[in-house]
């Protein structure tokens, strides 16, 4: 199987987890991933903007995850025509050499800006069309996850960042890895998931997180309510939370890094005296 973008922050991990899995794992990227461990691993160097590369690339594979893309959130930013072609066309010759070589499997990393909202959020509206059309044409087994933001963050924006439409890297990397699962197995026909980090939370906490969120967490980990303060970690209004039990039923997947999960870690860490404030989140660096 093939991993566009496999160098990137999520698909370095995607791939690990899917080699860990037992998948027969393809990478293709820009560059070469830089972690170690992924150099066993087969690498071929493709701009998905050349339809020579992809073609290359995706020839030999029964099933693709395509993650290949860039984002808004790059520093320093890229520019939209580049997002819009790398997005776009990349995706188009991806679906070409798909059609080619009769691949039946598909992973296509979506997101929650998917709208009208940016360039980027376009992208991804024709991107799940594009994956849509081929559903269509060939049958294939077709998941779009629409992932809430993992942009790599220092620890402690991460932990805030968990009750703000945040969602741990490596939820996603599950979500996907099961998604690819799921399409190989021909378990869906068409099926799209937000892929969103899950509190447990009752709805009238997340509804008004800014009075019931101290003590909701401080109830589930005691001490918690501290390290709120001593961390300056603020709370927010609300929490938005999304029904993700289809996923769970079909992909057999669920999100496993919470604010409670966070919370322990943090309370662990700060009994040790860790220097949590210079920390990047679990796995993560800096783009
Ligand atoms: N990071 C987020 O918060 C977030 C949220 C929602 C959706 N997504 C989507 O998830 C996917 C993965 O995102 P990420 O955060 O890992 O991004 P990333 O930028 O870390 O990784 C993307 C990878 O795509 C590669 N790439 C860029 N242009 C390419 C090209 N022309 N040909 C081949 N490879 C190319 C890059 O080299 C990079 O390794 C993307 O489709 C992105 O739109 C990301």
């Amino acid at each position: 199987m093939l991993i566009t973008g496999a160098a990137g922050n999520a698909g370095s991990v995607v791939a690990r987890m899917a080699l860990d899995a037992g998948f027969d794992v393809r990478m293709a990227d820009i560059a070469p991933p830089a972690d170690h461990d992924l150099r066993g691993a087969e690498f071929f160097r493709c701009d998905t903007r050349t339809a020579s590369d992809v073609d290359r690339a995706v020839r030999g594979c029964d099933a693709v995850v395509h993650l290949a893309a860039w984002h808004c959130a790059h520093e320093p930013p890229v520019s939209d025509e580049t997002i819009f072609a790398v997005n776009v066309d990349g995706t188009f010759n991806v679906v070409q050499a798909c059609r080619r070589y009769g691949v039946s499997s598909v992973v296509f990393a979506s997101s929650m800006a998917y709208g009208w909202g940016s360039v980027y959020g376009v992208t991804k509206v024709i991107g799940e069309d594009l994956w849509r059309m081929y559903h269509e044409v060939t049958g294939a087994s077709v998941v779009q996850l629409r992932y809430h933001d993992f942009v790599p963050k220092q620890y402690l924006a991460w932990g805030s960042m968990l009750l703000r439409n945040g969602v741990d890297r490596r939820d996603v990397a599950s979500a996907t890895v099961a998604a690819l699962r799921g399409v190989v197995d021909h378990k869906v026909d068409l099926f799209r998931t937000i892929v969103h980090t899950n509190h447990a939370m009752p709805d009238e906490v997340a509804k008004d997180f800014a009075s019931k969120g101290r003590d909701w967490c401080e109830e589930r980990v005691p001490g918690s309510a501290a390290l709120l303060d001593r961390y300056e970690i603020a709370l927010p209004a609300q929490v938005e939370q999304h029904d993700l039990t289809e996923a769970e039923r079909l992909l057999d997947w669920k999100p496993r890094y919470g604010i409670v999960e966070f919370l322990t870690d943090l309370q662990r860490r700060d009994a040790r005296g860790e220097d949590v404030r210079s920390l990047w989140a679990p796995g993560q660096t800096p783009d």
